[in-house]
């Protein structure tokens, strides 16, 4: 007999056990908040609380990236471990449905027969790419890749249109006009588009603020 609170906490070991040497764009600490974060919509919208929970802790089990794009992969191994803790059968096919179906390229709002959970999991996933975890995901990963933070020669208007620069360099404020800021316009629930409202203000904030402080321009009222 399967008991859900053993089953999460056992699902928590098996995904930090996972990530433990995960990069940290997604180790998990993303998935922990994006745990937080789906938990805290599901208070507001119906959906399946341990299809939540579980969903959120295996969606990032195994990147694609790193095992040749193979998207087949992180289903599976979800699907394997939840076999494992008694979890029924439905319940796994949704979970292991929701993982395929979550990343931002795949993750098409047109998939016939979406349920609600992963239209709130996929909502989490994007609220971490937003706000103030956002920005500082974006420079982290700007970082590794040895980018600039700015280049003031590419007006910011321009960096939408990325031939501006040639792909792979753009400095990192790039990165918010081609698809942090989009990405409040691609909520699927209420409660998503709310916290995304909060976290894309944040965002514009800081961009004005980046842009007065790299010009060295004073406080106002000084
Ligand atoms: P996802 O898990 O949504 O597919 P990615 O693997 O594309 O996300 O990115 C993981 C994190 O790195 C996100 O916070 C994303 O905004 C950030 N990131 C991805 N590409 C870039 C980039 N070119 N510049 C800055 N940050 C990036
Ligand atoms: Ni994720």
């Amino acid at each position: 007999m399967m008991h859900t609170g053993t089953v999460i906490n056992n699902t928590v070991s098996f995904v930090r056990q996972t990530l433990e040497n995960a990069e940290a764009g997604h180790d998990w600490f993303h998935t922990e908040r994006v745990w937080k974060t789906a938990r805290t919509m599901a208070e507001n919208e119906y959906a399946d609380q341990l299809v939540i929970e579980l969903a959120a802790l295996l969606h990032d089990i195994a990147d694609a990236k790193f095992y040749d794009g193979d998207e087949s992969i992180g289903p599976r191994i979800a699907g394997d471990f939840l076999v494992t803790q008694g979890v029924p059968a439905a319940t796994i096919e949704k979970i292991r449905f929701i993982i395929e179906h979550i990343s931002f390229k795949g993750g098409k709002s047109t998939t016939p027969h979406r349920p609600i959970e992963l239209d709130i999991i996929q909502d989490a996933d994007r609220l971490d790419a937003i706000g103030a975890i956002g920005i500082a995901r974006a420079f982290h990963y700007g970082g590794f890749k040895n980018r600039k933070l700015y280049d003031p020669s590419v007006p910011p208007a321009d960096y939408a249109d990325a031939t501006a620069y040639r792909n792979s360099d753009a400095p990192t404020i790039n990165h918010f006009y081609e698809k942090l800021l989009l990405l409040k316009d691609k909520m699927n629930t209420a409660t998503g588009r709310a916290m995304a409202q909060e976290r894309h203000q944040f965002m514009e904030q800081f961009l004005n603020q980046f842009y007065r402080e790299w010009e060295g321009k004073l406080p106002t009222g000084l």
